[in-house]
């Protein structure tokens, strides 16, 4: 198959570039490939909203660029931040445009939340569950567009490059290009072969490679582990966000329920176990200190008290104020028998967010040419060491848009109909007899992880973590190579690439700094470095 954009993910930043480049190209072809459905995705499930400057009265762009910096604890890149805080005031615009309906004050103003690190009431919202609306609005609007075609249940296996026709390409190699991709059809159970002068990876988060994660099933950095194993640049993977407030609910396996920020913006205060409100002892701005602040001083509460979760206390916020803004979490808490009116909630952290990924430029360009990477598997230089909440809707918003800007001028370049790519081979692959080593492999992965590259690590324990990852992964690629490809075992494959890269950046990272935190080398370092690996 042939397409002219092949766009890898169907979340915010896969579904904004696919809409501006079959806008701008009515005669091209936009290809959107997802795992699932289209609309499962790490967007679908943001609660927030998305950072924008909108209130010139109170707000600036200078204090948005200036929490970013703040957060990102000297590790951002100020141009990024200043591009992406000035031009995703336009990108809002036109979500609004698609059909995003943010909640509006009575006199037609948008409500703005606050939340963990932000200096002003910024959040755009829709009610507690923004990212379903924006999922919701973007598929409504690519609808309009029947050049922009969508096939769901298709698994990216792997980038195409040289390397598929033939030549040695390494780290060290001058430049690679993409030419598409090898997928796995589920309908068909077949490895497909899509080929594109411009493809763009928006292939979401990482969150599965911990136990406990806020992040859907589909996020197990697939891209990342696509573009490490293409020879890529990948970097800062060590900042993996925690969010202080995940529902804790025991037995509960898989996606984590979310307790937006927002609700500690609205007055929500964080208690023990003995019903204290503790935040006061670890930073001036309490409750809405950033979430590495918040997530580390919950984890320390926990391990004082002994107990697996801390509590989030809304009891003291009117409910019919509480149920306007949070309907879906005033009904999940109802579902298990907490009533915010009386009960605390209970909360402990989950991995939430990955803020390093594949490494681009200001044009979201990859070290790999014509591919172009958007959205949370990313890094452009606007995180550093740790994420503003509600700016990740925005970086994508604002970097499907570039990618778009600089593709339109080189698809013409890349001349994939002139090479003979071969099929993907198969042979020597039988079906695994054995589920069980793929399942058991998961769980060791999310175990160790868990325990040894979580909120606070170790010297020793990253030298454990890698120990027992390079035996998972001997045995996941000696059962690859003689197995034919299943979503399943490709995503074992990835989640030990990305846990390899995270616990490699960890090693390298000799200080403690954004989420970063060594008990071995707890200051900050003089000299402040990305880690590209
Ligand atoms: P996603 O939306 O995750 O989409 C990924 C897509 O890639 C999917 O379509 C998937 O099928 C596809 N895909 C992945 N691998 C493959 C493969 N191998 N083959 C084919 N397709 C593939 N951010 C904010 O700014 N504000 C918030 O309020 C907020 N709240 C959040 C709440 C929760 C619970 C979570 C989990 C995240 C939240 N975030 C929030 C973060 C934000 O939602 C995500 O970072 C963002 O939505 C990522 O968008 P994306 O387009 O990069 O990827
Ligand atoms: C939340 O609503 O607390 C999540 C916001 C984010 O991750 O940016």
């Amino acid at each position: 198959m042939q397409t002219d954009f092949l766009v890898i993910g169907s979340g915010v930043a896969g579904l904004t570039f696919a809409i501006k480049a079959a806008k701008q190209f009515p005669d091209k072809k936009v290809l959107v490939l997802t795992k699932t459905h289209a609309d499962e995705t790490n967007t679908k499930y943001a609660q927030g909203g998305v950072a924008g400057v909108i209130d010139f009265k109170n707000d600036s762009f200078e204090k948005h660029i200036e929490d970013t910096l703040i957060a990102g604890a000297g590790l951002c890149n100020p141009k990024v931040v200043e591009l992406v805080v000035k031009e995703g005031v336009d990108r809002i615009r036109e979500l609004i445009e698609w059909g995003t309906q943010f909640d509006k004050e009575q006199d037609g103003d948008f409500k703005l939340g606050k939340e963990g690190g932000h200096s002003e009431f910024r959040i755009l919202h829709h009610k507690d569950v923004t990212g379903q609306e924006i999922e919701r609005a973007l598929l409504a609007a690519l609808n309009h567009y029947k050049n922009i075609e969508i096939l769901n249940h298709c698994f990216v296996v792997d980038l195409i490059t040289q390397h598929h026709l033939g030549y040695l390409v390494t780290k060290s190699t001058p430049g690679i290009e993409c030419y598409g991709v090898y997928v796995f059809n589920q309908h068909n159970q077949k490895i497909e072969t899509i080929t594109a002068p411009i493809t763009l990876l928006a292939t979401g988060g990482n969150g599965q490679v911990y136990r406990s994660t806020t992040n859907p099933s589909i996020a197990t950095g697939d891209g990342v582990a696509m573009v490490y194993r293409a020879k890529g640049r990948i970097e800062n993977m060590e900042f993996i966000q925690f969010h202080p407030t995940a529902l804790y609910e025991p037995g509960v396996r898989g996606q984590s329920f979310l307790i937006t920020e927002a609700v500690r913006g609205d007055g929500g205060i964080l208690r023990n176990v003995n019903g204290e409100a503790f935040m006061e002892r670890y930073d001036e701005r309490k409750d809405l200190a950033p979430r590495d602040i918040v997530a580390r001083a919950i984890d320390n509460e926990m391990k004082i008290t002994g107990t697996e979760f801390v509590y989030l206390d809304v009891r003291h916020i009117p409910t019919d104020k509480f149920i306007e803004h949070f309907p879906n979490i005033y009904e999940k808490c109802k579902s298990i028998g907490i009533d915010v009116s009386k009960d605390m909630i209970p909360v402990s952290p989950a991995a939430h967010y990955s803020c390093g990924g594949i490494k681009t430029d200001e044009w979201g360009r990859t070290s790999i040419d014509y591919l172009y990477a958007a959205g949370e598997c990313a890094s452009t230089g606007l995180h550093g060491a740790n994420r503003l909440a509600s700016n990740s809707l925005l970086e994508a918003m604002v970097f499907a848009h570039r990618c778009y800007v600089d593709a339109k001028d080189q698809i013409d370049k890349n001349k994939v109909e002139q090479l003979s790519i071969p099929e993907w081979n198969a042979s020597g692959t039988t079906h695994p007899k054995e589920m069980i080593l793929i399942t058991q492999s998961l769980k060791e992965v999310k175990q160790l992880m868990s325990d040894y590259v979580g909120i606070v690590r170790t010297n020793t324990r990253l030298v454990r973590a890698m120990k027992r990852i390079d035996l998972l992964w001997e045995e996941t690629e000696s059962l690859y190579e003689t197995s034919t490809v299943s979503p399943q075992l490709c995503e074992l494959r990835n989640l030990i690439t990305v846990s390899y890269l995270i616990v490699k950046g960890a090693h390298f990272r000799k200080e403690s700094r954004g989420l970063h935190f060594n008990t071995d080398h707890p200051e900050r370092a003089v000299l402040v470095q990305n880690i590209v690996l």
